[in-house]
């Protein structure tokens, strides 16, 4: 067996990274390693392109350096890997576009014809760079009609930091995981079998992911031990195989840490002795892991500990943390999801969605360069439809990471289809209006707006130990398209969509248009028999799945909706409401506040309305509620259809695995649409107008 056919993946499914065989590639039967293409990264960028290339050719590409290209016979097309600083890259290559243009993890693609055949060049700065070049080829040449094709491409990532943040415990549980258990940990240890693992940080690299953190942001007692000399080999054996994809390793950590190991009676962040406790810790932790990301922290949040026990601010508690960080490049990763979880349904003053801003606002500035504030996309809680947060670029002297959720703990839970990247399209396209007209949110997190030390995109992820990853296998696309839009917030969701498709289920006509339709009307479809208006929060309390109208109603979470005989909604307005929507800049304040303005979409998120309203639309808020429910179950109907014209043209598992899911959708969407729309109906009287079925 070759070095290649032993490569160590596991037998899960491959996801994206198929390479499927194609008719229409060029041999390719070399790859010229130039000299400064060394490195862990560099080694994992050529291991991938011969896999690659052998996969979707049936011929191993020889590996050759340099010197011997004019010695190999039989060239033809080749790929040629080189830095952009090495000196024997052709001249046509060494140009001051490239040297100037390519930044750190950057990479260029070009194609170059040579005496020894037409040649494709990936060039990086650094052996990142290579990866994400290499990557990006296979991308390429994977895509419809692609065959070595005419390249000159410069690409930089636009976010710094493109994270995942994994939910999950040693047990081997997932909180707010719907594809298996963990696939780091099992029994309060870590797997013996790290083959996941490893095609796990192929699949995150592929799509540029550079720093993952490992465990819940709920730190519970176990998990408080990661940073101990107790799990720290095993953390640091995780590291070394994210580092070989170009992936810094994060831990979650317990801010009560300082007792519950240190022995200390305190967590004060002004306490010199916890100060100290963590620095100490810093330098045990860089000792074993020497290019470890740094603290994703969880404080004050749901009956997390924090500096608030001790009278202290969030700047005070995250600060001395990065004190710790500090001298080893490390940074702290601050959340922002903090609020009064203990808050009493009857007092209609207090407004959840205000807690971010109110809390962390007032502190802009007083942090230091290593901390950045992870910031939720919405005030609330990632439901299938809020506003945007107005924390998000309201801080210019505060670093910000915006944080999504790929597991879909409010948007099916991986049993209904949901495709995500049209909601963070809108999101990363909202116009904050924090220096004027345009200035997006993708232009604040990416830290073009301001001039942030460091800034990203975050995201929960939602993958697990399930076969396919993703419980859903069209799941998946929401991991990938995650990725990509990181990268670059510009790409469209076309482009995404077709790019996953291709290199998921091939290049055939019928299954990448069904594929693609159903993709792009799912978010759609699961908001209209769930969440009408920007109404959120009408799921069973707890697990969030399945309908519950008043699941929330008369609860501590600050979670209403305060339908009554008359009406429904929130008053978020500064008028008469909350005062929500004086958060925002003062543009979209005054869109919000007015209802002649505040888009229908989020008018229950805004507004507190009679069931007679009239929307723009046309049609009355109870009206809507009713014709969208009975839409939505309609919408699951023509995804089955989609689906069932496919059968024979993807393969019988991945077929009948989606096909079991969408029937549960529709089944379980109808149930939805009945208990919403007969809650309705019972509380306003209204009926109908078309008289349908209402319970
Ligand atoms: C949600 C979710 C929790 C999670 C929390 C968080 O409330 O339901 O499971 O811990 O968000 O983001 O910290």
């Amino acid at each position: 067996m070759t070095e290649l056919q032993q490569l160590p993946y596991s037998s899960a499914d491959k996801g994206w990274l198929r390479y499927e065989k194609r008719q229409d590639l060029p041999c390719l039967s070399t790859i010229v390693r130039h000299s400064s293409a060394s490195g862990e990264a560099a080694e994992s960028a050529i291991r991938e392109l011969r896999y690659a290339i052998l996969q979707m050719t049936g011929n191993e590409p020889e590996l050759i350096a340099t010197a011997n290209l004019s010695e190999t016979a039989a060239h033809g097309p080749h790929i040629q890997l080189a830095m952009v600083t090495a000196e024997d890259l052709p001249e046509a290559l060494q140009t001051k576009e490239l040297s100037q243009h390519l930044g750190e993890e950057g990479f260029a693609l070009r194609s170059l014809p040579q005496e020894e055949g037409e040649a494709v060049y990936i060039i990086g700065k650094t052996e990142k760079g290579l990866l994400y070049g290499t990557f990006h080829l296979l991308r390429l040449l994977q895509s419809e009609g692609q065959t070595l094709p005419q390249l000159d491409i410069i690409e930089n990532p636009k976010n710094p930091l493109r994270m995942m943040n994994h939910w999950d415990n040693m047990d081997g549980s997932i909180e707010r995981g719907y594809a298996g258990r963990s696939i780091f940990f099992k029994d309060n240890q870590f797997v013996q079998n790290d083959e996941r693992i490893r095609d796990y940080a192929r699949m995150m690299a592929s799509i540029g992911i550079n720093g993952i953190s490992i465990n819940n942001v709920n730190v519970h007692k176990v998990e408080t031990k990661l940073i101990t000399s107790e799990f720290l080999p095993d953390v640091a054996k995780v590291a070394g195989i994210f580092r070989a994809y170009g992936i810094k390793l994060f831990l979650s950590v317990n801010y009560a840490s300082p007792i519950q190991l240190g022995g200390l009676e305190t967590a004060d962040p002004l306490d010199e002795r916890v100060g100290a406790w963590w620095k100490t810790k810093a330098e045990e932790i860089y000792d074993a892991i020497p290019d470890f990301g740094g603290f994703v922290v969880k404080a004050d949040s749901e009956h997390r500990p924090g500096p608030f026990t001790y009278g202290r601010t969030h700047a005070d508690g995250s600060n001395m943390l990065a004190e710790a960080l500090e001298p080893y490049g490390g940074i702290v990763i601050w959340r922002c999801f903090v609020y009064n979880c203990l808050q009493d349904w009857r007092d209609r003053t207090t407004d959840r969605a205000r807690a971010a801003y109110d809390h962390f606002k007032p502190l802009d500035g007083q942090f230091k360069d290593n901390v950045i504030l992870q910031i939720k996309n919405g005030p609330m809680d990632f439901q299938v439809r809020e506003g945007v947060s107005p924390l998000l670029g309201a801080m210019p002297n505060t670093n910000q990471i915006l944080e999504f959720q790929i597991t879909q703990e409010y948007t099916g839970q991986q049993r209904h289809l949901c495709y995500l990247i049209p909601q963070w399209k809108e999101i990363l396209d909202f116009d904050t209006y924090a220096k004027g007209a345009k200035s997006e949110i993708k232009k604040v997190v990416s830290g073009e707006l301001y001039p942030y030390a460091h800034s990203g995109i975050s995201a929960v992820i939602n993958v697990g130990d399930d076969e396919n990853w993703t419980g859903h296998t069209l799941a998946q696309a929401n991991l990938y398209g995650y990725g990509r839009l990181t990268w670059n917030p510009d790409l469209s969701e076309q482009q995404i969509t077709s790019e996953w498709i291709h290199q998921t289920f091939g290049n055939d006509h019928d299954v990448v248009e069904q594929v693609s339709s159903m993709l792009a009307a799912s978010w759609g479809i699961y908001e209209s028999y769930t969440s009408p208006l920007g109404v959120g929060w009408m799921v069973n309390p707890e697990h969030h799945y399945g309908p519950n109208v008043d699941g929330y109603e008369y609860s501590v979470w600050g979670t209403y909706h305060f339908a009554d005989c008359d009406g429904i909604g929130v008053n978020r307005t500064v008028k008469d409401g909350t005062g929500y929507t004086g958060q925002y800049f003062p543009e979209n304040a005054e869109r919000y506040e007015s209802l002649v303005t505040c888009p229908d979409k989020l008018l229950l998120f805004f507004h507190h309305v009679p069931y007679t309203h009239k929307l723009h639309s046309g049609s009355t808020v109870i009206q809507h509620i009713y014709d969208t429910h009975f839409a939505g179950v309609e919408g699951v109907e023509n995804l089955i259809q989609q689906w069932s014209s496919l059968e024979g043209k993807i393969d019988a598992k991945r077929y009948a695995g989606v096909m079991a899911r969408l029937e549960h959708q529709h089944k379980h969407s109808k149930e939805w649409r009945d208990i919403i729309n007969t809650y309705f109906y019972r509380k306003s009287g209204i009926a109908d107008e078309q008289n349908r079925t209402i319970y």
